[in-house]
């Protein structure tokens, strides 16, 4: 994947998760070097992407989104697996997320993957506000 991604990121961004960020951002991240960005297609199509970043060892997952046609066929799973395959192959030895409180699917998909609350950031969520749960698995 690369920049030209940008346009489909942007949109699965605003519609999965009401982010306003513009394309040019996203095409940002997608260029930069310490992000890890990864789409999911579906015959051509982007149906998702996961976002992360690797600092020292510690694997932040930022995003994983799908669209809403698309849900509960496995295609959050594979992303995810895939970008924690990565952060073990990069030498992370944990990786961190928060989630809304409310965000019970995410939650139930970080949880297969062994992530465990080890934290809550009070009102940490604008629009509306709500805690953000922190969840981390050792690698
Ligand atoms: C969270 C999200 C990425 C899951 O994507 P998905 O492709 O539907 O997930 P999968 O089909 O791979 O599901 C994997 C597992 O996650 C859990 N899960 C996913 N959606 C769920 C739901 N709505 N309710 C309960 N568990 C759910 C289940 O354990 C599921 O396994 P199963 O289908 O065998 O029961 C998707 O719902 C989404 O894009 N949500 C909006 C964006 C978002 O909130 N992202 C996370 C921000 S922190």
């Amino acid at each position: 994947m690369g920049a030209a991604d940008a346009p489909a990121v942007g949109w699965i961004a605003r519609v999965t998760l009401g982010s306003g960020r513009a394309e040019g951002d996203w095409r940002s991240d997608l260029e930069h070097p310490g992000y890890r960005m990864r789409v999911a297609d579906d015959g051509g199509r982007v149906v998702g992407f996961s976002a992360c970043s690797l600092a020292a060892d510690e694997w932040t997952v930022m995003h994983v989104a799908v669209v809403p046609e698309c849900r509960r066929k496995g295609v959050g799973h594979a992303l995810l697996g895939t970008a924690l395959a990565e952060a073990a192959a990069q030498g992370a030895t944990h990786a961190v997320l928060e989630v809304r409180r409310s965000n019970r699917a995410a939650q139930a998909l970080y949880r297969r993957f062994g992530f465990a609350q080890v934290g809550v950031r009070k009102g940490y969520y604008q629009g509306p506000v709500e805690d953000a749960l922190v969840l981390r698995v050792e690698l």
